[in-house]
């Protein structure tokens, strides 16, 4: 079986991390992005995952090599020298997703988290006889994402309706999918829209289906959701693989703490907070809702919550950094200063306090 990952797009939601790598690398929960998706590919059977991608695919295909071999995964790049939306790179790919076999193929944004339930969506896949899957979920918010109108009792979709003014329903696309590949012959290589142009129309025919997602839903791509998503995240790991979390008196709630990361005495960490590879997280720290990448260095009594905190940064002692601070690769926070939500570029020194939440170049 095979897959397409959507990736293109600038990520300029998730900036300043988007600013390092392609929103795809971005980590999340210890691990880049994508690598959740194609490690959940790869359990169900996928042999070879397509990345449509417009930009940077050297960056992509460098990083993805390692995991190549590692997840025993075929990675190739379909890339495009214009932005094709989110059904032109589909076209695009169509002679990597199609083989003899004929089977259907699997679309995943590149940007949603969830427990992947890829397995029960080829069942349901089989059992409609439609040409199209896709997942759906409900939000409080659907507005913001393309919503699905579906017969309840067959799951067949009745009107597909991407980021709609007028409220029609609460369950929305999740962007993950499974098509048949006569799909492929309604999409033109062109740039065009899989919401807005394709599904309606598959719709319209009666042959597009939806599946209510089981378990947590969240798109990552911006600094909010990413923040909640990671909760969602930690929640599904503790009812899955709690032995994975984080224990311990210093710990609250729901931890992920790579073995390479350490973390020094008297601290209090948690909940909802990831720690990545090679962190050094020095005495009397406290963390709560948020995510410290790869190398970081918190010192002595620094206190961060609802923040994500980019590779290779310093945060000084006695620091405070919350409210949906985000710090870009490589930043440094001088000691005892306040970031109340500063969006701070990569490479920067923060030596005064950041008052109210606002972007530091
Ligand atoms: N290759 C390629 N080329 N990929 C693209 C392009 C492009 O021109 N434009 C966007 N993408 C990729 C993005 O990287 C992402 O993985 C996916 O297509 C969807 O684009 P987003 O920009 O993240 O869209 P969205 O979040 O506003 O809405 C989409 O996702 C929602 C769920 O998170 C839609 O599919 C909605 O219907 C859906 O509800
Ligand atoms: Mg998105």
């Amino acid at each position: 079986m095979k897959a397409l990952i959507l990736v293109g797009g600038f990520g300029t939601r998730l900036r300043p991390l988007t600013l390092s790598v392609p929103k795809p690398l971005v980590d999340f929960a210890n691990k880049p992005m994508i690598l959740h998706q194609i490690e959940a590919l790869k359990a169900i059977g996928v042999s070879e995952v397509v990345l449509a991608i417009n930009y940077q695919p050297e960056v992509m295909l460098n990083f993805l090599k390692e995991f190549e071999t590692k997840i025993g995964i075929k990675i190739t790049c379909s890339q495009e020298t214009e932005p094709l939306g989110t059904a032109g790179p589909l076209a695009l790919a169509r002679d990597k997703l199609i083989d003899e076999s004929g089977e259907p193929f699997f679309v995943l944004n590149s940007d949603v988290i969830s427990e992947y339930p890829l397995k029960e969506m080829i069942q349901f896949h089989k059992s409609h006889g439609g040409e199209a899957s896709i997942m759906v979920t409900k939000v409080d918010e659907p507005s913001k994402y393309g919503v699905v109108v579906l017969e309840e009792s067959t799951g067949q979709v009745e009107r597909f309706v991407e980021k709609p003014k007028l409220f029609v329903g609460n369950k929305i696309n999740a962007g993950i999918y499974l098509l048949d590949p006569s799909v492929l012959d309604r999409i033109e290589l062109r740039p065009t829209s899989i919401e807005k142009e394709v599904f309606p129309k598959i719709a319209l025919e009666k042959k597009l289906y939806a599946m209510v997602l089981p378990g947590f839903w969240m798109d990552i791509g911006q600094p909010k959701d990413y923040i909640i998503g990671l909760r969602l995240y930690l929640d599904s790991l503790r009812k899955r693989t709690s032995s994975k979390l984080a224990s311990g008196t210093h710990i609250v709630g729901n931890v992920l703490v790579d073995e390479t990361a350490t973390i020094g005495e008297g601290c209090l960490i948690g909940p909802d907070v990831a720690i990545g590879p090679g962190c050094i997280v020095e005495s009397g720290v406290r963390l709560s809702r948020c995510t410290v990448m790869r190398g970081v260095r918190i010192k002595k009594h620094a206190c961060i919550s609802s923040s994500i905190i980019g590779w290779h940064s310093t945060v000084g002692q006695w620091a405070r950094v919350e409210n949906m601070t985000i710090l870009g690769e490589d930043v440094h926070v001088c000691d005892e200063i306040y970031s109340n939500g500063g969006v701070v570029l990569p490479h920067k020194e923060i030596k005064s306090s950041i008052l109210k939440p606002e972007i530091v170049m």
